[in-house]
């Protein structure tokens, strides 16, 4: 695992996008995997600047993100499909993307269908992740399998605690979501990682010093081949 630490969450960004952007430039053919949440906005933001600028093109690439919420139709403000269309593809040369249907009349069958899909078009080549605060990735929560595909997973309180966020009350977080299964993750090519902020010190350290686990799903990078985990000093605070 390569471990870049930035002086702040700005740095850290920059250096991502750019991974991307250079990913891009080289393999334009790219299946980039891309992830939601907070931490991603200031990426999207400098991809779409360098997109305006010039300096880089969607336009061969395929994407696939990691998760949706259950229940939750393409159009509503706080699904995902909502959020990249906000926050990148409407604003970029990207066209051919894939998001989990969180309002499929069966979510099982609409799990498979996306898992199958990304087996269809070769598997991810750049997985883009966050890192939750209790360690999970995608919507992988502690205790999932660690070879698990993608599926049905109930996110925990905190999880749904760390998201009402985005939602008018607490009650209306849904209790379900879509999420590409570790598996699916690890066959990624390539995987990069994205965390910032004292919110994310103890699954930083755990992630990276911690043994390989369930009870931080994130620690099963340290099994892949091609990861980098791009964090800023405050997020690093807790390795030794
Ligand atoms: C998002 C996702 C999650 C987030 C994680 C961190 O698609 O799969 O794993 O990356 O929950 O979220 P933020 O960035 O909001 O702290």
């Amino acid at each position: 695992v390569k471990i870049l630490i930035h002086p702040d969450a700005e740095r850290a960004a920059d250096c991502v996008a750019e991974l991307i952007a250079a990913r891009l430039r080289t393999e334009p053919a790219t299946n980039l995997g891309l992830a939601t949440g907070g931490t991603m906005e200031a990426v999207y933001a400098r991809l779409i600047a360098a997109y305006r600028g010039g300096q880089v093109s969607f336009a061969g690439a395929t994407s696939f993100n990691l998760d949706e919420y259950v229940g939750l139709p393409p159009d509503h403000p706080c699904s995902y499909w909502r959020y990249m269309r906000e926050h990148l593809f409407d604003h970029v040369d990207l066209t051919d993307t894939h998001l989990p249907h969180g309002d499929a009349a069966d979510a099982e069958v609409e799990a498979a269908r996306y898992e199958a899909a990304i087996v269809a078009a070769g598997d991810i080549g750049l997985q883009l992740l966050g890192l939750g605060a209790n360690g999970h990735i995608g919507f992988n929560e502690p205790t999932s399998s660690l070879s698990s595909l993608t599926r049905i997973k109930t996110l925990t309180r905190s999880t749904r605690e760390a998201n009402a966020r985005y939602f008018e009350r607490f009650e209306d977080v849904p209790r379900h979501a879509i999420t590409m299964g570790i598996g699916t993750i690890m066959r990624a090519d390539e995987v990069v990682l994205l965390a910032y902020g004292a919110g994310k010190v103890d699954a930083v350290a755990a992630m990276i010093e911690g043994p390989v686990s369930a009870a931080c799903p994130a620690s099963v990078l340290q099994m892949h081949r091609k990861v980098t985990v791009v964090i800023d000093e405050a997020a690093a605070k807790g390795l030794k």
